[in-house]
């Protein structure tokens, strides 16, 4: 096999700097991991390539609720993703933001490059703006009553109870998620990158072989509706990178986002003088450029980011890997369920290589969504890693230590290394061609080989015999050598695994010396190597990723929307003990429930506070009947100013916990409480 040494530069999609990193996203970056470690193992130079992707909307938005800059809170989430990944053994050969200097320049360039072609045109366009916060609203960010079912608290342009699409300006009394007030209609000029003018180039790339089949295919639906001119400014406020000469315009955070591949890159670039920037992005380059993503960002990087990176004159990506959606337990992730887990959550739980294992085991280079069954994850690692691959060597490396004193025999039957190193090739290209799954049922094939091997010579018995010693050498030195080959094939994935095997042979794994012959070669005391998985570490995963003891604001439907975009994952600023000591927290009497006509989720309570009756609208209508709810006590915040709503004025809160729907419970004190007291 020829094997010239490659130069490689390979992505993962850039996380939003607003949230977790998640079992979801960790597929993209084991896979990708997995991909370049095997290219580094060729010998190959490869770099692969992130960042956190910091710009937009709701970043910005989040940043506000917490009470920070954007500055800060991508800092945070910058940290946490990180050490995330770390854990995870993903090994960037560099991490960093799209908020960088290296990628505020590069974007500035590309945008002048093309304004200089000609592709950046401008257009007054009217959209809906928030009165109250001065904002232009995303779609997203703008709810109301489905035009055609007439479903209230829908999103902006589709809605969830009877899967109408529309405009978001058609939807009937339109509310701000942001503020709650009614947007308006307002003009404002926006850019344009002008991507019909890039058709034919397109339609080119899209035949290239550069995107799966399935991709392209979906991307030539795009074609056949005919381009657009794609929107790429935003008004401020926005956190993003200010548009050259157009003060208060800023590059849409799509447009930034993948020249943060280049941004990041551009950053190892300046701190290591044997790598050159150029060599990579220059329209000549003969480097390779691979961008592995979701299914879901297919558009971005198959059609706008071609387009933009030819239009400023730069190459275009060898190719694009899109990979399809985790599920858990044949269902979309559920946070009701635990099956939203979080990387933070697994790594407390289980080893980092477990999951590599499986994702490998489950991966091909498809669009497929792939299934994280827990109880098929824990046999397949516990029968595959634990019973085949690490059993090999724990049951025959005693031996060796103590009684051929470490060192391994010269091998006289090498019938089975002849086989395993007869499949490299098939192996290497299915890494390669990231049929992974393919890959790992190869390698467990001859693990069985290996292991029918040792059962058959049964060492453990030869031992026993005066006369049999050598033949127990034999059996063991030709067991481990059949162990180190099917590590070095498992390296890519299996990164820990594989340098504690290194420590125990006391040699490298490399694909280069898979065929060394470590006759007379000592090794070490043989360490446990991997533990089976048992069920109640993945229970205990289910139980810390079940948010039921979440407590859920239940006042408006306009903070609930805010909750629901914002807040997928709660992370609250910390807040002094003053903060906390002006919340009022009253023991309230519920006198009197009742339905609000039309309303979803709300019901309209009056809490008699002792004296004083307060109106509070709560979204608990899901799991309570108001005739259940008079008569109780319950724990209200007495001093939150006072809200115009759509159906009144809300003037508290009332304190409930649950994950929602049926499952919502307000704090119900001891009978001792009376109305009016006040909750320490
Ligand atoms: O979809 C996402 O999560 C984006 N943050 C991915 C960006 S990838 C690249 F284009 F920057
Ligand atoms: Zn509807």
């Amino acid at each position: 096999m020829t094997n010239s040494q490659r130069k490689i530069l390979v992505t993962s999609a850039l996380p939003y700097a607003n949230g977790p990193i998640h079992l979801g996203h960790m597929l993209e970056y084991i896979q990708t991991d997995i991909w370049s470690r095997y290219q580094k193992l060729r010998g190959h130079e490869c770099h692969y390539i992130c960042a956190d992707d910091a710009h937009g909307t709701p970043i910005m938005l989040k940043a506000q609720q917490m009470g920070i800059t954007p500055e800060e809170m991508i800092a945070q989430v910058q940290k946490e993703h990180e050490q995330d990944f770390a854990d995870f053994n993903i090994q960037f050969d560099n991490f960093h933001s799209t908020h960088s200097d290296e990628n505020r320049e590069l974007s500035t360039q590309i945008y002048l490059k093309l304004r200089e072609g000609g592709y950046i045109k401008s257009k007054t366009i009217s959209q809906l703006f928030d009165p109250e916060k001065e904002m232009f609203l995303p779609d997203r960010f703008v709810k109301g009553t489905c035009p055609k079912c007439k479903s209230e608290d829908q999103y902006g342009d589709n809605c969830d109870n009877c899967g109408a699409t529309y405009s978001t300006t058609d939807l009937i009394n339109p509310y701000s998620s942001v503020s709650g007030a009614t947007p308006v209609m307002k003009d404002s000029e926006h850019f344009f990158f002008d991507l019909p003018a890039f058709e034919t180039m397109l339609g080119e790339w899209l035949s290239s072989g550069s995107m799966q089949p399935e991709i392209a295919n979906k991307l030539r639906e795009w074609f056949e509706q005919g381009l657009q001119q794609w929107d790429i400014s935003r008004d401020a406020p926005y956190f993003g990178f200010e548009i050259p000469d157009q003060p208060g315009k800023f590059f849409y955070v799509w447009l930034d986002a993948p020249i943060g591949y280049m941004g990041s890159f551009k950053n190892l670039c300046d701190r290591r003088d044997d790598i050159n920037f150029d060599d990579f992005w220059a329209k000549d380059s003969t480097a390779e450029l691979y961008h592995f993503i979701g299914k879901d960002i297919v558009n971005f990087h198959g059609l706008f980011w071609p387009a933009v990176l030819d239009g400023a004159g730069i190459r275009k990506p060898t190719a694009i890997f899109a990979h399809g959606y985790v599920t858990v337990n044949g269902a979309k992730m559920s946070k009701s369920k635990g099956t939203f887990i979080k990387a933070r959550t697994y790594l407390d739980n289980l080893d980092p290589e477990y999951l590599r294992y499986y994702y490998a085991a489950k991966l091909n280079n498809r669009v497929d969504d792939l299934d994280l069954n827990l109880e098929d994850f824990a046999q397949r690692v516990n029968s595959d890693l634990v019973g085949k691959l690490v059993n090999l060597a724990s049951r025959t490396a005693g031996f060796i230590s103590k009684r051929f004193d470490g060192k391994l025999a010269k091998i006289n039957d090498t019938s089975l290394t002849e086989a395993f190193l007869a499949k490299q090739e098939t192996i290497a290209e299915l890494y390669e061609t990231r049929e992974f799954g393919k890959a790992m049922r190869e390698i467990m094939a001859l693990a069985d080989l290996a292991n029918a091997y040792v059962a058959e010579a049964a060492p453990w018995q030869l031992i026993k015999q005066e006369d049999k010693q050598e033949e127990a050498h034999q059996v063991c030195s030709n067991a481990l050598n059949l162990f180190r080959i099917l590590v070095t094939y498992l390296k890519p994935v299996l990164p820990t695994l594989a340098a504690n095997v290194e420590s125990f042979l006391q040699i490298t794994l490399t694909w280069d010396n898979l065929d060394q012959d470590l006759a007379g070669h000592e090794i070490a005391k043989f360490k446990a190597l991997m533990q089976r998985i048992e069920m109640k570490s993945i229970e205990a995963i289910i139980e810390s990723s079940t948010e039921n003891l979440q407590v859920t604001q239940t006042e408006a439907p306009k903070e609930e929307a805010v909750q629901t975009e914002l807040e997928k994952e709660p992370l609250a600023p910390e807040i002094t003990f003053d903060d906390f000591a002006k919340i009022d927290l009253r023991i309230a009497l519920i006198a009197k429930a009742e339905h609000i006509e039309k309303a979803n989720k709300l019901l309209r309570l009056e809490l008699d506070l002792g004296g004083e009756t307060k109106q509070v609208f709560a979204g608990i209508k899901s799991a309570y009947a108001p005739e259940d709810l008079i008569g109780k006590h319950t724990v209200m915040v007495a001093n939150l100013a006072p809200r115009k709503m759509k159906f009144g004025e809300s003037e508290g809160m009332v304190l409930a916990a649950g994950p929602g729907g049926k499952d919502i419970w307000i704090l119900e004190p001891h009978a001792g409480a009376k109305p009016g007291m006040r909750v320490m």
